[in-house]
């Protein structure tokens, strides 16, 4: 059977921007120690000197962090992050090589840098538990979230050829990667597109690997959008405050967890 193509939905993602934040205060930092340093060593007629600016900056940017509770890491990283940019300006490297890299990361972590949802694959005993706990389901229209490469859906979609198949994929290297090994599977449909601008309503099962930050959000887009006892598979992270139908450990090295929430929605 053919599912019909996931329509832009109103739902969007309630996840703000907390990169936007960190780049606040990293910015913050850096001119409340340049403010003071240039016209001080300006009025000695000094040249600035950058080694300690740097490390000035680093710990402005620590404090800021402290000050504003960010999580440890967040803290470790703004401290270091100017000392470590001035000491790699040191070595000389061609600019270009940074546009490249950083284009590089764009094209494989979008989903890290857009909506805190990093890059890492379900692997085989996950999609062998998948392939369990849908196997009674008759007329299966499976969603994959942000389908990587395919981890899942490639399996699932070659065990399963009487089931249907759909994996939504934003980050331009995952998504042609996910093309070609996806290609000759007439029951996958692998799509470019925002997980939260597709609509889930002709799905039964939803399967998510994200990251803890945008699971109440997906919770509500799955309570307003698929019909009642649908299902959401959530790989490691569960819904805050919701508890799950039922929760599947995967017997594999890192202990997976599948949490599993039947949707409710009395409104289909
Ligand atoms: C943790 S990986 C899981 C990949 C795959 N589902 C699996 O289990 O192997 C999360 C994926 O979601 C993608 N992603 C993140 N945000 C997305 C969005 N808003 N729309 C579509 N895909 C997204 C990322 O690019 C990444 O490939």
């Amino acid at each position: 059977m053919s599912v019909p193509s996931p329509e832009p939905t109103d739902a969007a993602p309630a996840v703000p921007g907390p990169q936007i934040r960190q780049l606040i205060l990293q910015l913050a930092a850096s001119l409340a120690v340049l403010s003071l340093a240039w016209p001080y060593y300006g009025i000695r007629n000094e040249t600035l000197p950058w080694p300690q600016t740097a490390l000035a900056i680093g710990a402005a940017a620590g404090l800021l962090a402290s000050l504003s509770r960010q999580p440890w890491w967040w803290r470790v990283m703004h401290a270091l992050f100017a000392p470590l940019a001035w000491s790699v300006s040191t070595l000389g490297i061609d600019p270009g090589w940074f546009l490249l890299l950083f284009i590089t990361l764009l094209l494989v972590y979008r989903g890290a840098a857009g909506g805190q949802v990093p890059l890492y694959f379900s692997n085989r005993p996950t999609a062998a538990a998948l392939a369990r706990i849908t196997a009674e389901l008759p007329d299966l229209r499976f969603l994959d979230l942000g389908a990587g490469i395919g981890s899942v859906l490639l399996p699932l979609a070659r065990e399963r050829p009487d089931a249907h198949f759909t994996g939504v994929e934003n980050a331009p290297a995952t998504w042609l990667l996910g093309r070609l090994r996806t290609a000759g599977l007439a029951n996958c449909d692998w799509r470019w597109g925002d997980l939260w601008r597709s609509d889930f309503a002709a799905y039964n099962v939803v399967y998510a690997f994200l990251s803890p930050a945008p699971m109440a959000a997906l919770w509500n887009k799955v309570e307003q959008e698929m019909p009642p006892g649908s299902l959401l598979i959530s790989n490691s992270f569960a819904v805050p405050s919701i508890p799950p139908t039922y929760v599947i450990d995967v017997a594999d090295a890192r202990q997976t967890r599948l949490y599993c929430y039947r949707s409710g929605n009395p409104r289909h």
